[in-house]
């Protein structure tokens, strides 16, 4: 069994009780009505809506809670009408059996999750499997679709109570991390919680995995950790990127549209370069322009794949090659995408450090640059983080810089 630290947290907090429940207050209301009274007169429900706002959840809850033993079967793992028959059909007896049994459960419910998956499939005997079973069903039945659009299950309106659920609230989501974050002892920036919620779009499932991937580790939280999430801003191309980059006002503006953005870094970066002479005749603002890309690029390198909350020092450098000289701003067709012949330039450097380390490592262990990039350099990585004074330092004969490059280095 998982423990109580390795488990999901969405399985972790998945309310137990109807109250815990965040948003959607009036579906939850009309379903509750529907469950403790209208079920008899309306022998089906129907819950949809858009994935991770608690449909399940509600279902669940709130048999447990007024005591309905479920039947419960989730119908995309089924692959035909015959298997719905099979496990949907026995179900409508257990009403009989209610009668014999003296067990104090207000009676049983047939609980059909992810309805969708069949009614838009006619080779899985599509909506009218679906039909059959409740028109058959001897209990009340509680059906749930993921997709928003009514269309395809709208055969199912005339025998389901349609309930709608809407896309939790941003605000309800923050609430809801915060409280996820005391419980699991993160210390979080209020800014981070606030984009994880709102790149969410109001899926509170993909919202606790979020945050649980971004903090489970070292328990606190920055608004630069949260970098990596696709962005609102995700249909901003590299062209918009560079024409909003070069025309901004103030620095501000364009270090939270760095921050907002999810262009590739290093795309921007070669494609910054590529233009800055475009952007810039005069050649001392030049100069100054390549100087702070120069410092950016050094931060990119260090913020590898593991120090995300170095990219601030990253976007503010890159910013400012921007506001050299504000007032000499006039529109130009920007070169893009970046000219690659950069890369090469750049990645020397580096390329040149990982071939000394390389061969230090075959020299030692009698290994091919291949065989120690790949098999032997995972580990000493791993052992230099335990501790970067390991003899293994002064037995490779590791420069400090090599040291610090395989410390430092997220990829290759
Ligand atoms: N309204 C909500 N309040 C609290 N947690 C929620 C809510 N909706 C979803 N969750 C979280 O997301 C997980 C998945 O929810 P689920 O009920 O399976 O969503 P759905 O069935 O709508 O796709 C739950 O285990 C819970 O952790
Ligand atoms: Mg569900």
């Amino acid at each position: 069994m998982q423990t109580q630290n390795n488990m999901l947290w969405v399985e972790k907090y998945r309310p137990k009780k109807i109250d815990d429940l965040t948003g959607n207050d009036e579906a939850k209301a009309l379903f509750l009505e529907w469950l403790k009274n209208k079920r008899h007169t309306k022998k089906a429900v129907l819950l949809y809506g858009s994935p991770g706002v608690g449909k399940t959840t509600l279902v669940l809850a709130a048999s447990q809670e007024l005591e309905f033993s479920v039947i419960e079967m989730n119908a995309s793992d089924t692959r035909s009408e015959k298997t719905i028959n099979a496990v949907a059909k026995p179900a409508t007896s257990y009403k009989a059996l209610d009668n014999y049994t003296k067990n104090k459960t207000s009676g049983n419910v047939l609980f059909l999750d992810e309805v969708d998956g069949i009614a838009g499939n006619e080779d899985r005997g599509g909506v009218n499997a679906i039909l059959k079973v409740i028109e058959e069903s001897l209990v009340p039945i509680i059906l749930a679709a993921n997709d928003p659009d009514i269309e395809k299950l709208r055969p199912l309106k005339k025998v389901c109570l349609l309930v709608r659920f809407q896309q939790v609230r941003i605000p309800l989501i923050i609430a809801l991390l915060q409280k996820i974050c005391m419980l699991e002892h993160v210390s979080a920036e209020f800014e981070a919680l606030e984009r994880i919620a709102q790149n969410s779009k109001g899926d509170v499932r993909s919202a606790i995995n979020d945050l649980q991937s971004l903090s489970e580790e070292n328990h606190r939280l920055t608004l630069q950790d949260t970098m990596m999430l696709t962005s609102r801003n995700k249909d901003i191309t590299l062209d918009d990127m560079l024409k909003r980059y070069f025309s901004a006002q103030n620095i501000a503006e364009t270090s939270t549209m760095l921050a907002f953005s999810n262009i590739d870094y290093d795309d921007f970066l070669l494609s910054v370069s590529d233009n800055l002479p475009k952007r810039y005749s005069n050649p001392s603002e030049l100069a100054k322009a390549y100087d702070y890309v120069s410092r950016a690029d050094l931060f990119r390198g260090r913020v590898g794949t593991e120090n995300w909350h170095l990219l601030k020092y990253f976007y503010n450098a890159l910013t400012l090659a921007s506001a050299i000289n504000p007032l000499s701003y006039t529109p130009f067709t920007f070169i893009s995408p970046p000219i690659r012949i950069i890369t090469l330039f750049w990645t020397k450097g580096k390329r040149s450090t990982l071939d000394a380390i390389c061969g230090k490592i075959g020299a030692q262990c009698h290994v091919s640059h291949k065989t120690a990039k790949h098999d032997f350099i995972p580990y000493i990585r791993v052992l230099l983080q335990k501790n970067s004074k390991s003899p293994l330092v002064g037995w490779f004969k590791f420069t400090p810089e090599e040291v610090d490059f395989l410390l430092k280095m997220g990829r290759f």
